[in-house]
């Protein structure tokens, strides 16, 4: 009896607050949408991206908010997968009426988001994902970090101008567009500059066994391989190589950027080297403000996953700020503005594809977090 008087009572107050999301037209505030990986295999993307978006957003409304409104995100969990990406984008639209959208991380799931946003002309700045096709989709997709023929030409340079390597293998998951795309442009720079890409070889995310394609590499004898993938598959290659006795370091991308990725690998992924949007060694006040603030309401280092979170919520933030009015048209203008702003990964002036030009870091895997080389401008 009691049982379902307790059953009766969290059916009553899930509806309840399921209706309260729902009817966002409060006047007094702005809501826009969220959607992220906060679980699965790149769970620490969405997490570290959504705490990002609400240190900003705390920061904003602790100022008076916009326009005098409090600003509201309804975030949205896509467990990792570009269905539930699409799924969430539709319902944020249709349902929680949002007038933007920030997301996602992953270029696939973005990629799989952009129609829907386009279609209902509802502006999306993705904080992070990479791969050229996101914002091709159409004139309201916009992105707040530098893209992947960028991306791929540091690691490329890196390794050949840096590190001095002639021969390199490729490792890429052929189920992910960020790393297809990724090692083509890494390619393209690698052979433009005469090195050899002795061996391209693929897997796909949510393998778990890549022996066989290490064994194929090592036979090349490769002096580094690049692994253009997210850090629960890389940290897994990353032992495997190690314990196959492979000892040339694995090269990267911004995919790497996880805390996850040490935990999966242990050491063998010291000494190995990924491209990213930040570094937290970056003395710049302002960054230091942002890393500052962040471990005060989380109690650990920002990535730079929360870094573009919290940038790309800015922008949206600034740009609601200068539109003339909160309809779709003059907030997609605003964004599309978007000029010189002083971001913690540097400073964002989106350009006509909608795309943001911005230096690259170089870090370094070592037993003590990711150490910064170098930065490569565009
Ligand atoms: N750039 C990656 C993509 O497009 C996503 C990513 C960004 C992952 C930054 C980690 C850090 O898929």
């Amino acid at each position: 009896m009691k049982r379902c008087a307790i059953c009766f009572l969290s059916v009553f107050l899930s509806l309840f607050f399921s209706c309260t999301q729902k009817s966002s037209t409060n006047q007094n505030e702005i809501v826009i949408g969220e959607v992220g990986s906060m679980t699965g295999s790149e769970a620490t993307f969405g997490v570290a991206t959504h705490r990002g978006i609400e240190l900003a957003v705390s920061q904003i409304n602790a100022k008076g908010g916009i326009k005098g409104k409090t600003l509201r995100v309804i975030s949205l969990d896509d467990q990792g997968k570009p269905d539930e990406a699409a799924t969430a984008t539709m319902r944020l639209i249709t349902q929680n009426k949002v007038i933007a959208i920030l997301g996602e991380v992953a270029s696939s799931r973005s990629i799989a988001m952009a129609p829907i946003a386009q279609t209902h002309k509802v502006p999306m700045i993705s904080p992070s994902s990479t791969n050229p096709k996101v914002t091709e989709i159409g004139s309201h997709i916009f992105r707040v970090c530098f893209i992947d023929p960028f991306q791929g030409s540091v690691m490329a340079q890196f390794a050949k101008d840096s590190l001095k390597l002639d021969k390199v293998a490729i490792l890429r998951d052929v189920r992910n567009d960020y790393s297809v795309g990724l090692a083509d442009y890494f390619t393209k720079t690698f052979t433009a500059k005469k090195g050899k890409i002795v061996l391209d070889q693929s897997y796909s995310a949510g393998d778990i066994d890549f022996k066989s394609q290490l064994t194929a590499i090592r036979a090349q004898k490769p002096q580094a391989i690049f692994v253009p993938g997210y850090y629960t598959e890389v940290g897994l290659i990353a032992r495997q190589a190690k314990e196959l006795g492979i000892k040339v370091p694995l090269l990267g991308g911004d995919g790497w950027d996880s805390p996850k990725l040490t935990e999966i690998a242990g050491s063998a992924i010291h000494g190995s080297y990924f491209s990213n949007h930040y570094s937290t060694e970056d003395q710049a006040l302002h960054v230091q403000a942002f890393i500052k603030d962040f471990k005060d309401a989380y109690g650990v280092t920002p990535d730079g996953l929360a870094a573009l979170g919290y940038d790309a919520a800015k922008v949206l933030a600034a740009a609601l700020e200068r539109a003339s009015e909160l309809n779709s048209e003059e907030i997609t203008r605003a964004i599309a503005q978007t000029s010189n702003f002083q971001g913690v990964t540097g400073n964002i002036t989106i350009d006509a594809n909608r795309n943001t030009v911005k230096s690259a870091v170089v870090l370094k895997v070592a037993a003590t977090g990711f150490k910064y080389l170098e930065t490569i401008r565009p």
